[in-house]
């Protein structure tokens, strides 16, 4: 780790991994759909919004633990679920994993994991949350849930925006696919970057851990994403997502909700969380930022206790605080820890969190709080918001 503290923040990092991992993964970490606006309006709408401190009041030994949906975390923070981890550094999702387990808060492994869900399990001590998406071939998708409720995944994730699949234009011109083929290009830029073709090269897992029972056929994005379009599930009903709730024994999380109308739908058939979640602007672009909508559901929901959890933009401690001013239980990340998995493996991933702490404990005692569970809207400058 000591390396690893001479970077200050998540942006440091970043750069960092830019200049470790192969363009083409790297691509895919940073790209949002079309013209990424959605990906922009994200962070700058979380940055616009203001703090009001308070000063001269006891901000004498804080607390930044949370507990949601029965368990306790040292933080509000999570991991979200990201496909390809597996390729920002070899065994990806098994470091991101184990530093979040370290730092006591949850890590979701996604469908589209490259270390698969029994592999992920042989690795680490506590249970995780695992995402899935719902493909036509219902037998594929409930035994997708059976391998995690049989490794002891007590969280579902289900991911409910991405019936079809926005483009990204960066993946398409890289030519995406995992293993990468090996053109004169992507020789190039991996011959670049010795330490990560070196891992990866030691690694079994280079290639969708979790589907490989069920693909045929596919060898680059073009043939994934027409594959995906075969069998994410087009015709995905509110009916369907009542199955689920039936089949899984456990907590069940709706991610990509975005409207207080579809909020509440998932509150109706037994959602114990939703993400408000535009899927880090890789989908729909144009649509609102995820603070906008967390703003909106959360003062129209009926159902008021209902967890809501955000992802999109959290870029620092900073926004950490203000999703949890406006009202958020948890506030995910999805590339922040991807540029710590990139700068360092588990160590990076460690670092990433280690920034996200200080940066949300240092903000709170200047806004004068010590408990992140008793702060409101008060702490916001009404204007801003
Ligand atoms: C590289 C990458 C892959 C992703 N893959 C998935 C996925 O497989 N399943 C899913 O539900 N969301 C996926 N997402 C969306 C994230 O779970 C999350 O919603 C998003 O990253 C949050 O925005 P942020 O990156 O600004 O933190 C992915 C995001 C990224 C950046």
């Amino acid at each position: 780790m000591n390396n690893l503290k001479k970077f200050l923040s998540i942006e440091e990092l970043r750069k960092q991994a830019q200049s470790s991992v192969p363009k083409m993964f790297f691509d895919y970490c940073e790209s949002g759909s079309w013209d990424e606006q959605t990906v922009l309006s994200n962070i700058s709408d979380l940055k616009n919004i203001q703090f009001q401190p308070r000063v001269v009041r006891n901000i004498a030994n804080r607390k930044t633990r949370i507990s949601l949906l029965g368990e306790e975390y040292s933080m509000p923070i999570g991991l979200s679920p990201c496909g390809l981890t597996g390729m920002q550094y070899a065994d990806g999702e098994i470091h991101a994993a184990k530093a979040a387990e370290k730092f006591q808060i949850p890590f979701t492994l996604s469908t589209m994991s490259i270390v698969s869900i029994e592999e992920l399990a042989n690795n680490v001590s506590k249970d995780f949350w695992f995402q899935l998406y719902v493909m036509k071939d219902r037998e594929l998708t409930n035994n997708l849930m059976t391998r995690a409720k049989d490794v002891g995944c007590k969280t579902l994730v289900l991911t409910v925006d991405l019936q079809v699949l926005g483009t990204r234009y960066k993946d398409v011109q890289n030519g995406l696919s995992t293993p990468p083929k090996l053109t004169v290009r992507n020789i190039l830029d991996i011959a670049l970057k010795p330490r990560w073709a070196y891992k990866i090269a030691k690694t079994k897992n280079k290639s969708f851990g979790n589907l490989k029972p069920y693909i045929t056929n596919v060898s680059n994005l073009n043939s994934l994403s027409s594959w995906i379009n075969e069998q994410f599930d087009e015709s995905l009903s509110w009916d369907d997502i009542k199955k689920f709730r039936d089949l899984w024994p456990g907590k069940l999380i709706i991610k990509g909700i975005m409207s207080t109308e579809d909020a509440e739908q998932a509150v109706i058939l037994g959602a114990d969380a939703i993400v408000v979640s535009n899927h880090g602007g890789r989908q729909l672009d144009s649509c609102a930022s995820s603070v906008s909508a967390l703003i909106e559901i959360k003062k129209n929901l009926e159902k008021k206790g209902v967890d809501l959890i955000i992802d999109g933009g959290i870029r620092n401690g900073k926004d950490v605080l203000k999703i949890k001013a406006l009202g958020a239980s948890m506030g995910m990340i999805g590339r922040p820890y991807l540029y710590g998995l990139g700068a360092g493996g588990e160590e990076g991933v460690l670092r990433v969190l280690e920034i996200l702490h200080e940066q949300l404990d240092l903000t709170m005692a200047l806004c004068g709080h010590r408990d992140i569970n008793t702060v409101d809207l008060s702490i916001l400058k009404k204007s801003t918001v």
